[in-house]
């Protein structure tokens, strides 16, 4: 026992005594700033891969828990709460699965699927987010509007389940994938009979009857419809309230005109004022003085005028044109779109085979100002969404200067290009349709669809102080 302490004693000191001596001694010394300059590097290289390289599970956490965050989504109290009426799946989803896929035409079906968004664009802008589920950018379809609206009402803050508790009602009928994929149809009994039934079915809840359908509305993505254009096929729904992409001129009384949907769909304040701030950097480079994205439509009046637009457009120095032959395909590229509106000061936009353009709305959001050649193209169509003075964010051309376009554009000051360039890039939260996964917390902007409830709020309120329904 003795002589194991004995031996285990000096063995430490001598331990002791011996890394002292270690320690004096140069090689050692080196040796031990060598193994702690590698541990130190090898950290660094560590977190260095962590930062550039993320697991996937925490960069995901970490999006939804910011996303997630401001979750107290509230009511604006300027809008009223309302109902979602339930409707069979043949006015809506069914049209969704079974129409909406090939409604346009020809070969491509487009993609409507992401609740209405469409297909998630990756490149756009060029720091997208890596996770496809949390981009802004979508290949939307221009006709999306009405299952976008539902998709984002659906999760709306105003929303109620209650039928007492509410001041406006939604009916969700996708009236417009209903006209379009039965634009073909010769028989008009077989063609309506979806929007007979439809009115049959308002006319016998007792929520339509206490007004007379006064404080119900219908989003419509599409241009012509001819199921309210005519109040007196369906007299049950005359006097219901209709969102829709174009107001028929002159007969709008119950028809407010509603943006049509573009690529961009965000979830926050933020992430718009991104998109502002790269637009305000991009100003300086916009080599251009105007651009038309399109096609000829032979055999429409309301188009007489692009041919002479696109004429100048091709002949010119200054325009960028793209040619929206559907043989090319190439306007079906958002990326291209953009891009061509992102360098040019002024957007065309003559009328087509109507006389609204979702590619306004495209020219915006690039921060392109629209260049219009008709009041109906959009004056008279978003007045909720519009500053009062059009000078402030478009040029209008009268017939006199069809003929000289390049002319007059270049004759605005540039000062003046700037200042309506930067309401432009103002008016893009309004003119935008927020993510429908937004609907559940605070925005930070009002979209579309929040000053849409708020104008029909306006109206409905209005109403019943005239009718004196309570
Ligand atoms: C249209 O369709 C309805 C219902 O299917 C049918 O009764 C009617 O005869 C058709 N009309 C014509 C002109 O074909
Ligand atoms: C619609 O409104 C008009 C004018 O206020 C009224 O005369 C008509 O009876 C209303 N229609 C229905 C179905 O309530
Ligand atoms: C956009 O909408 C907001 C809120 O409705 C409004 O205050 C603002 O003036 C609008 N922007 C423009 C440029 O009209």
């Amino acid at each position: 026992m003795a002589s194991k302490d004995k031996e285990s004693k000096p063995s430490f000191t001598s331990f002791a005594s011996s890394y002292k001596e270690m320690m004096k001694r140069p090689s050692f010394l080196l040796g031990f700033r060598l193994v702690v300059c590698v541990a130190l590097c090898y950290l660094l290289w560590l977190r260095f891969l962590f930062y550039t390289f993320p697991p996937a599970s925490t960069a995901v956490s970490f999006r939804t828990a910011k996303l997630s965050r401001p979750l107290a989504a509230t009511c604006d109290p300027a809008i009223a709460p309302f109902y979602i009426h339930r409707l069979h799946p043949r006015f809506n989803s069914a049209l969704v699965q079974h129409g909406l896929s090939c409604v346009t035409c020809c070969d491509v079906c487009p993609h409507v699927g992401h609740r209405g968004l469409g297909r998630p664009l990756l490149r756009l802008p060029a720091d997208a987010d890596l996770d496809p589920g949390l981009t802004s950018w979508y290949a939307t379809h221009p006709l999306a509007a009405e299952v976008i609206f539902h998709a984002r009402a659906e999760r709306h803050p105003c929303r109620t389940a209650d039928p007492a508790a509410a001041e406006l009602f939604y009916v969700p009928f996708f009236a417009g994938l209903h006209a379009a994929t039965n634009s073909r149809q010769q028989n008009h009994t077989r063609r309506d009979a979806l929007a007979v039934d439809l009115a049959d079915h308002l006319a016998s809840l007792p929520a339509f009857g206490r007004s007379g359908g006064r404080d119900h509305f219908l989003v419509v993505g599409r241009t012509s419809w001819d199921f309210m254009r005519d109040p007196d096929l369906l007299p049950e729904v005359a006097n219901v309230t209709v969102l829709t992409v174009e107001r028929h001129p002159g007969e709008g009384r119950h028809q407010f005109g509603i943006p049509y949907p573009s690529y961009f769909h965000p979830r926050t304040a933020e992430d718009v004022a991104d998109w502002q701030a790269e637009l305000r950097r991009f100003a300086r480079t916009r080599s251009h003085l105007f651009a038309f994205v399109g096609g000829l439509r032979p055999g429409s009046d309301k188009a007489a005028v692009r041919a002479k637009v696109m004429a100048q457009c091709w002949k010119s120095k200054r325009c960028l044109p793209v040619d929206c032959n559907p043989t090319r395909r190439r306007c079906e590229d958002p990326d291209r779109v953009l891009d061509v509106m992102r360098r040019a000061d002024f957007c065309l936009q003559p009328p087509g085979e109507s006389l609204t353009r979702r590619s306004t709305f495209d020219a915006m959001l690039a921060g392109c100002i629209p260049v219009f050649f008709s009041e109906h193209s959009a004056y008279a169509q978003y007045e909720w969404y519009m500053p009062a003075r059009p000078e402030d964010w478009s040029v209008q051309l009268k017939p006199t200067q069809w003929d000289h376009i390049e002319d007059e554009l270049a004759r605005i000051r540039k000062t003046v290009v700037e200042k309506m360039r930067e309401t432009v890039i103002e008016l893009i939260p309004n003119v935008t349709y927020a993510h429908p996964d937004s609907s559940a917390t605070q925005l930070g902007f009002q979209d579309v669809v929040d000053t849409a409830l708020i104008e029909l709020t306006k109206r409905v309120r209005s109403n019943r102080e005239s009718l004196n329904i309570l």
